[in-house]
């Protein structure tokens, strides 16, 4: 791997550990409510977080997004976080497997099917790099690390904060479209912080993905991440992007693949808030990273304890499952 790959990788994992990097603004789900039921005629025990997405079950409806891999520190973080999926019966995506690309034995770092034998997993490359590589060398990030299906991340604007990031991104939708084309594997499209329009949404349906990860403004900024590499100023954009609550109501309108919402879901309530609006999963990638340099236990006592904060939520919209959930009024404020 390519020295710059390598330390931006750990560059990344370190200031996102050590510096403040989100969003000042929400992720809207303030101006978000579901209606509450004062008799909700339930019992709390007998609530079902179960669900299935492109195929595969879940326990609950959580998704560990896409973060890290390349180095020894990333394949530590990815093997704590697969075995904490594993044990709760929910998915995850490795980080950007670029490195991979460059040099083929750092497959390791990425490969978590040893302790995550039954977990949806989603491998990931940056969308601009489909026109860099060839085609089968895309398509065999999945198979290498016996994946369920490879992420395509947008990034544009953490491309535009890195100095050495890529400035050309025409012809890009071609590239996926031909991905999607090829590909034997669902392709998933997903930003990493700005979000993804209604708009967007269903020309990538059109060319042929499979799910949408929204990937919205509130959580994680990457400008702010990469303001800590650059001697440029980028800070004119660190607050750009949809607010992920914002995105996710104008994607649902517009298509019907099934989607995630990510981007600064930080509560359980959060979640039900995003499934009730028409999500089919929510995902977090910053709030598990320092967890998932301690220990699998460390992953899964946060992600449990959203869990029980999702239950709650269900309990006082009195919905049994998450198709009730679906159900629930939603009233945007
Ligand atoms: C340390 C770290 C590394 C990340 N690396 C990647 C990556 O390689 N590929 C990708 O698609 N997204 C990456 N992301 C973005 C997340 O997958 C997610 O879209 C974004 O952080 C928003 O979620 P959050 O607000 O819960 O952090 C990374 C996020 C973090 C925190």
């Amino acid at each position: 791997m390519s020295e710059l790959t390598k330390s931006r990788k750990d560059d990344h994992i370190r200031i996102c550990l050590e510096k403040d990097v989100e969003f000042i603004k929400s992720n809207g789900f303030e101006h978000v409510e579901l209606e509450h039921k004062a008799l909700p005629e339930i019992d709390k025990e007998e609530i079902d977080l179960s669900t299935k997405f492109l195929g595969k079950k879940f326990e609950s409806p959580l998704f560990i997004e896409a973060m890290t891999g390349g180095t020894k520190k990333g394949e530590k973080i990815n093997k704590n976080l697969a075995k904490a999926a594993e044990s709760l019966g929910i998915g995850m995506g490795v980080g950007s497997q670029r490195a991979m690309l460059e040099d083929p034995k750092l497959v390791r770092t990425y490969f978590v099917r040893d302790v995550g034998p039954s977990i949806f997993l989603l491998g990931n490359i940056g969308a601009v790099q489909l026109g860099q590589y060839d085609i089968e060398k895309i398509i065999s990030l999945v198979g290498s690390i016996k994946a369920d299906g490879l992420a395509i991340h947008l990034n544009v604007a953490q491309e535009l904060a890195q100095q050495e990031g890529d400035k050309s991104w025409k012809g890009v939708f071609n590239d996926i479209k031909y991905l999607c084309k090829k590909a034997e594997f669902p392709v998933i499209a997903k930003e990493t912080g700005c979000g993804i329009s209604g708009k967007l949404s269903k020309d990538l349906v059109r060319a042929g993905v499979k799910a949408i990860d929204i990937a919205g403004a509130g959580g994680t900024s990457w400008v702010k991440v990469d303001a800590y590499r650059t001697e440029e100023d980028v800070s004119h954009i660190e607050e750009w992007g949809i607010p992920t609550a914002e995105a996710l109501k104008d994607v649902v309108g517009k298509t019907k693949i099934p989607i995630i919402a990510s981007g600064g879901i930080r509560t359980g309530v959060e979640v039900a808030k995003a499934i009730a609006m028409g999500a089919d999963l929510a995902g977090l990638a910053l709030p598990l990273l320092k967890p998932a340099t301690e220990s699998p236990g460390s992953v899964r006592k946060h992600l449990e304890k959203m869990i029980s904060q999702l239950k709650d939520a269900m309990f006082m919209v009195g919905a049994r499952n998450l198709n009730e959930l679906k159900k629930t009024r939603v009233i945007y404020a």
